[in-house]
């Protein structure tokens, strides 16, 4: 935990924070009150769909500015009453940068990109190139000042994107799941960045994150959020111990290593036989056991992921052969791959941003079409398929669970794929139903697909391919 140099200053204030979207029945957000200090590093935890991302949103006044609704109670940001500003106004308040790096950035170059802020708050030229020059060597770009955007990997992208919010000189960065599209290289710069700031600059910091092992040795306090209200406040060490049962309820993964600790103090068992280079805890500490007791006892109720697949071979599903594949500006996005996946298996793509797997996989639905080379789907060469015929052999779930909403409401989002394939009323009917009971969607039924949360839509996004 970091030394604390400003604290006792109250930098968010929030009393009986209520918030109801429009349209809806009830509250997202019911009687919230929150307060943080000067320099916190918050951690925000809670279930999709528990509210979180609607809460930070009020912080800059988006939530209820831009998306109507009824708010009732007080925010109130380093002194300023945020319902008697505009969310622009904000900005040298309160920065928040969302999970998606290219939403959020809109220049060519770096630098007009980080520029662009204080530019169009028409500060004086030798401001904005001060601004700059500083955001840039707080995110350790000041080299890449000229680079074009696009040429930028995902976690350099999000550097840039938390640049351009340092160039408005706010008090508090909220990052809402910024890492999420990231490898775990681009990753480990964001992370460091935003430990960074809160040490160095005493920045207050909300994170939202699920990748919590990597997060919660940098927070001072979590906050957890179930349907709308806070019900957990306190430091990581308090709300993970005491809390590890009720965290589980509400669907919230804990670290890994509260679990142990939690597994240590409860009992647990033993294991015989090598341990796999990706053992879970639970399988380590079953070994450290063994070794300190040097006999084994009982492990069988741990034994619970992590059981390798046995199968007998089975026929190729897809091959692919000697497949390459140049981009318009002439790169080599892909060149000599050769695969062969059999029927049933199930297999891990892995690679750094940037490596090629989304263009690999943009082959099997048609989306692209090789250079060179074959790609076969239960024996059936498909360089002659439509993408929407491929969709029956092939489902496909985006990263990005946006890119693939399509209608106004989650039954016509459902429909709209089997409506391209042809079928008919009473079926269309029954797979829709079925997928919405499997992917319990059943309350979302008439809802805009974009005003579901991530956790939602991403749900929706399955539930999709289900129905195909
Ligand atoms: N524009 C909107 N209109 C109506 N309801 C909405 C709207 N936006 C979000 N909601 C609902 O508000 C609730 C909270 O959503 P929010 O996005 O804040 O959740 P979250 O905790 O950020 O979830 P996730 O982890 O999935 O991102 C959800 O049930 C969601 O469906
Ligand atoms: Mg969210």
């Amino acid at each position: 935990m970091h030394v604390v140099t400003k604290r006792n200053k109250i930098m968010i204030d929030i009393q009986n924070l209520s918030y109801t979207y429009p349209n809806m029945s009830e509250p997202t957000l019911r009687g919230i009150d929150l307060h943080i200090d000067d320099g916190e590093f918050v951690l925000l935890l809670g279930a999709s769909g528990s509210g979180k991302s609607t809460l930070i949103q009020c912080l800059n006044g988006l939530v209820p500015k831009i998306t109507g609704g009824n708010l009732e109670g007080e925010i109130v940001i380093n002194g300023k009453d945020v319902r008697k500003y505009k969310v622009h106004q904000m900005a040298s308040d309160v920065g928040i940068i969302f999970q998606n790096p290219d939403t959020q950035l809109f220049s060519l170059t770096v630098g007009k990109d980080v520029a662009f802020g204080p530019e169009n708050l028409g500060m004086p030229k030798e401001e904005i190139v001060r601004r700059m020059d500083l955001a840039m060597r707080i995110v350790g770009m000041e080299d890449m000042r000229d680079r074009f955007v696009f040429t930028l990997s995902g976690g350099e992208k999000q550097r840039v994107a938390i640049a351009g919010t340092l160039a408005m000189e706010p008090h508090v960065m909220v990052l809402d799941e910024p890492t999420s599209d990231l490898d775990p290289v681009g990753t480990g710069e964001v992370l460091s960045l935003v430990r960074r700031l809160n040490q160095e600059k005493d920045m207050t910091i909300i994170l939202i994150e699920h990748k919590i092992d990597e997060v919660v040795h940098l927070a001072d306090r979590v906050v957890v959020m179930d349907q709308g209200k806070i019900i957990m406040d306190g430091t990581p060490d308090k709300i993970f111990t005491n809390g590890h049962d009720q965290l589980k309820s509400i669907g919230i993964a804990l670290p890994q290593l509260s679990e142990i600790v939690h597994a240590m103090n409860n009992g647990f068992g033993d294991f015989e036989g090598a341990l796999p280079t990706h053992s879970s805890y639970k399988t380590i500490l079953a070994r450290l056991c063994q070794l300190l007791r040097g006999k084994p006892t009982n492990i069988a109720r741990f034994r619970t992921a992590h059981t390798p697949l046995t199968r007998t071979a089975s026929k190729p599903k897809i091959e692919i052969k000697n497949l390459r594949h140049t981009f318009e500006d002439g790169t080599v996005g892909l060149d000599g791959i050769n695969l062969v996946i059999p029927e049933g298996d199930f297999v891990a793509l892995i690679g750094h941003n940037g490596a090629g797997k989304t263009t690999l996989i943009n082959h099997l639905i048609g989306f692209l079409k090789p250079a060179n080379g074959t790609i076969f789907i239960n024996g059936r060469d498909i360089s002659d398929m439509r993408v929407a015929a491929l969709a029956q052999s092939v489902g496909y779930l985006f990263q990005n669970p946006d890119n693939q909403i399509f209608t106004d409401s989650v039954t016509q989002e459902l429909k709209f794929g089997l409506e391209n394939i042809k079928l008919r009323g009473t079926i269309i009917e029954e797979r829709v139903n079925r997928a919405i009971s499997m992917m319990e969607l059943e309350e979302f039924r008439d809802r805009h697909p974009h005003s579901l949360s991530r956790g939602q839509r991403q749900r929706l996004a399955v539930a999709s391919i289900l129905a195909m």
